[in-house]
């Protein structure tokens, strides 16, 4: 079975978690996307939601979808958000950011009663890190918040090699939010919080993609079925 055959179970899944009436964060990313496309079709059917998209490329796709969209401005409080991760631990300890909209996925998680994660089996991982963190930093200054970055990874990992995300024209890669990402890769991250604190304590970080106590469940597609680990 392919990983988007998996994707789609998955994001299919969270559907069961959505009423009429809901105020729902739409994640970012091939999964979410699945999501969203589903979402559509049962909003076409007649489902009543109003969402916040968590990125452009979100926000463009729930349009074609026929979604109905609002923002966190008009709507600062939300029942639920669907998106997916990059990695996530047997804790629900996430890393996101791989598609570079960190920052908006954390602000609309944290905005939601309950964020929901939907993944194929190949993201659950025993712990974080395989996966390089991605670090969302304001441009001013990159080089100096660079040396403070490798500062606190050094702190909770040894050698960590940083660098700077690039666009497929070569130029540094730039978010939603008009940021610079960092992949740092730490290959194991022994204490999460710890790191989290340590990143978010650099002048120049805006946000990083450690969600740390932000995911209730996670949705999880393997060949062998989809199961749902609450958080404990
Ligand atoms: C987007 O910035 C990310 O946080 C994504 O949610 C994450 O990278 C998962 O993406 P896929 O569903 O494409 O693997």
């Amino acid at each position: 079975m392919d990983s988007e055959t998996l994707k789609r179970q998955a994001a299919a899944r969270a559907l069961d978690w959505v009423r009429s009436g809901m105020r729902l964060g739409l994640g970012t990313g091939s999964t979410a996307r699945h999501f969203v496309d589903l979402l559509g079709e049962k909003a076409r059917a007649g489902l009543d939601v109003v969402c916040v998209p968590t990125s452009e490329a979100t926000r463009i796709q729930a349009e074609q979808c026929g979604l109905r969209l609002t923002t966190l401005d008009e709507t600062p409080a939300l029942d639920l958000t669907v998106d997916g991760a990059d990695e996530i631990d047997p804790a629900l300890n996430l890393i996101k950011g791989g598609g570079g909209a960190l920052l908006r996925e954390k602000i609309v998680a944290a905005a939601s009663e309950r964020m929901i994660v939907i993944a194929d089996d190949s993201k659950w991982v025993p712990q974080l890190g395989r996966f390089p963190l991605p670090i969302e930093i304001v441009p001013f200054g990159l080089a100096a918040t660079r040396l403070g970055v490798a500062k606190a990874a050094r702190l909770s990992a040894d050698s960590p090699e940083l660098v700077l995300r690039r666009g497929k024209d070569g130029h540094a890669f730039v978010t939603d939010g008009g940021h610079f990402i960092i992949d740092a890769a730490l290959r194991r991250i022994d204490d999460p919080p710890q790191l989290a604190g340590r990143l978010a304590s650099v002048p120049g970080v805006v946000e990083h993609g450690l969600f740390i106590g932000l995911a209730n469940a996670v949705i999880l597609a393997s060949p062998q079925g989809v199961r749902v680990i609450e958080r404990r």
